[in-house]
């Protein structure tokens, strides 16, 4: 069985078809290959290959990361996302982060060493297996007096950390479960000021963020969440779609511009 996809390839032109075989992997042309159960392509992982190889090289702390990160499902952002989370909270000169969604600490690792000597980030766990994991991740980064990963469900968490009336947060990177990301995103803006940058890892799910009759709850947490951006005169917002090891997906950003 053959399956007839035409202009919606990511990996070719547009107006290409693609022929996808019952195996799910595709041909086109003579050298590309496409599974579109994962929509990943090898070009993809070797275009990260080759720019992370120059541009993240061999770090002992965060491959020791990876290592424990064995036991925990193969979901962290990759290298070059860590790295650009990194710079986006330099380049806003971040003092204090929240992340939702901790995993095995690879993300905070990245961002809180953007961190100024008084920076704080706070990651937010539901797995308490996870957070084990992702204390030593961070002990091992030497942050520990500056991240902190708090068990729970992040919705309880979130509400909690709002009755702390804390300082504001400056960037907020949102990854945890798909489906409730739309309520996150409003507990971010509540705990935000005119400057945050608000980060939502995700969004494009492999273009399932178009399909209007999905009844897929993460699919639907990101259709509601890009309406949710949309419609606030507080942020302005885009998404971004990419590609790369982590497959076709992409980050929604918005700054908050008024509060
Ligand atoms: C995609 S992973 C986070 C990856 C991490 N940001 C990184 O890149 O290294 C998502 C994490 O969110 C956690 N999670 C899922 N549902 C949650 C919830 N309701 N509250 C808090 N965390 C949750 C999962 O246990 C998982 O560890």
């Amino acid at each position: 069985m053959a399956l007839e996809v035409a202009g919606s390839n990511p990996a070719g032109h547009p107006n290409s078809p693609l022929t996808i075989a019952s195996s799910g992997h595709a041909r086109l042309g003579s050298k590309r290959t496409v599974d579109w159960r994962t929509m990943s392509d090898d070009r993809w992982d070797a275009v990260d290959a080759y720019t992370t190889a120059l541009l993240q090289p061999a770090d002992p702390v965060l491959e020791a990361a990876i290592r424990e990160n064995a036991e925990l499902p193969n979901i962290a952002v990759s290298a070059a996302q860590g790295q650009f989370l990194s710079l986006l909270a330099l380049a806003i000169k971040a003092r204090r982060i929240l992340e939702v969604g901790t995993l095995g600490g690879y993300s905070a690792i990245w961002m809180g060493r953007a961190l100024p000597e008084d920076g704080r980030l706070i990651s937010l766990e539901l797995n308490p297996q996870h957070a084990e994991v992702a204390r030593r991740n961070i002990a091992r980064a030497g942050l520990e007096s500056k991240v902190e990963v708090r068990v729970g469900a992040a919705l309880d968490s979130l509400t909690t950390l709002k009755d702390e009336v804390g300082e504001p947060f400056d960037l907020v990177f949102i990854d945890a479960d798909k489906r409730n990301t739309p309520e996150y995103f409003s507990a971010a803006v509540d705990m935000s000021h005119a400057g945050t940058l608000i980060v939502v890892d995700n969004v494009v799910r492999q273009g399932r963020l178009t399909d209007s009759d999905s009844d897929d709850p993460d699919t639907q947490g990101m259709r509601r969440l890009i309406e949710q951006m949309g419609a606030d005169r507080r942020l302005t917002t885009t998404v971004i779609q990419t590609v790369g090891v982590k497959g076709w997906d992409g980050f929604a950003f918005a700054l908050v511009v008024g509060t």
